[in-house]
């Protein structure tokens, strides 16, 4: 058990779940926000029966004022907040030549806008309380420019990659460590439901793993870059994706 605390945003399904259950796990206090607040609320009482090491909270990445009343809530609770998860994205596959400006902006607003608030709301709590940790869950796509995944989610996730660095160094004196991971194609719910069957198989035989990534060890990662004593990496991205992409 620690007393540490964890928001991890997207946390109602997939690999947001995942990651609110093992940092749950390994003894944070874990706030759990999502759009989908009862599916959020379902797994924090599956966590914490008591609500004493996991809350639900819901939470619109796209809305600045939602970061700050998670961080309201989360310090009215547990008086401190420790680590910050940028997990909460939206992918959609469309033909580059059919992307619409509605479209574009809803992966801009979702992927990389919430990012950018979740800086400025938590990023500036921790560089005025000693310190603190983020993980942004960025994408191969932000990388290589997606397979599957659609233009504008490519370009959201490379913004991500981008971002990092800058928040990385904005306030690396004062502790403040912005890490990124990349994820391949994981073996999720999204994954499943959104690439065709046959799709699918061509695109896990052109991964020289041979299969799709592993949701759990993505949580590891975001587990690691936040320990208290990673402070002396920041500004970086962990790849995980199958030897898809190497540099
Ligand atoms: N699944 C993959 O293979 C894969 C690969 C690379 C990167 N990623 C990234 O991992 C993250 C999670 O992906 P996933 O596969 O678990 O997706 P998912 O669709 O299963 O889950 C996404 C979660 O985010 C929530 N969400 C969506 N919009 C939101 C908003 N505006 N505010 C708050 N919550 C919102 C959803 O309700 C859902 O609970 C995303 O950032 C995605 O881009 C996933």
């Amino acid at each position: 058990m620690t007393d540490r605390v964890v928001l991890v945003t997207g946390a109602a399904q997939g690999l947001g779940a995942t990651i609110a259950r093992r940092f749950h796990a390994v003894g944070y206090r874990v706030a759990l926000g999502d759009v989908h607040a009862d599916a959020a609320r379902q797994l924090a009482r599956a966590l914490s029966a008591d609500g004493s090491r996991a809350i639900a909270l819901a939470l619109d990445v796209c809305e600045k004022s939602d970061f700050e009343a998670a961080r309201d809530a989360i310090l009215t609770v547990w008086q401190r907040v420790d680590v910050l998860v940028n997990n909460a994205g939206r992918a959609q596959v469309v033909p580059v030549m059919d992307v619409s400006a509605e479209q574009f902006g809803r992966a801009v607003d979702v992927n990389l806008r919430s990012v950018l608030f979740g800086w400025q709301v938590f990023g500036r709590h921790f560089g005025a309380h000693g310190g603190g940790r983020i993980v942004n869950v960025a994408s191969l796509a932000g990388q290589n420019g997606g397979t599957a995944t659609g233009a504008h989610y490519a370009a959201s996730k490379a913004g991500v990659l981008n971002l990092t660095k800058v928040f990385a160094r904005d306030l690396a004196a004062r502790g403040v460590t912005v890490n990124a991971v990349s994820p391949g194609p994981m073996d999720l719910p999204a994954v499943h439901d959104s690439v065709p069957a046959d799709t699918l198989r061509k695109l896990v035989a052109g991964i020289p793993a041979g299969r799709l990534g592993n949701a759990d060890f993505v949580a590891d990662v975001a587990v690691l870059l936040a320990a208290e004593h990673a402070w002396f990496t920041t500004g970086a991205c962990w790849d995980v994706n199958g030897g898809l992409f190497m540099r």
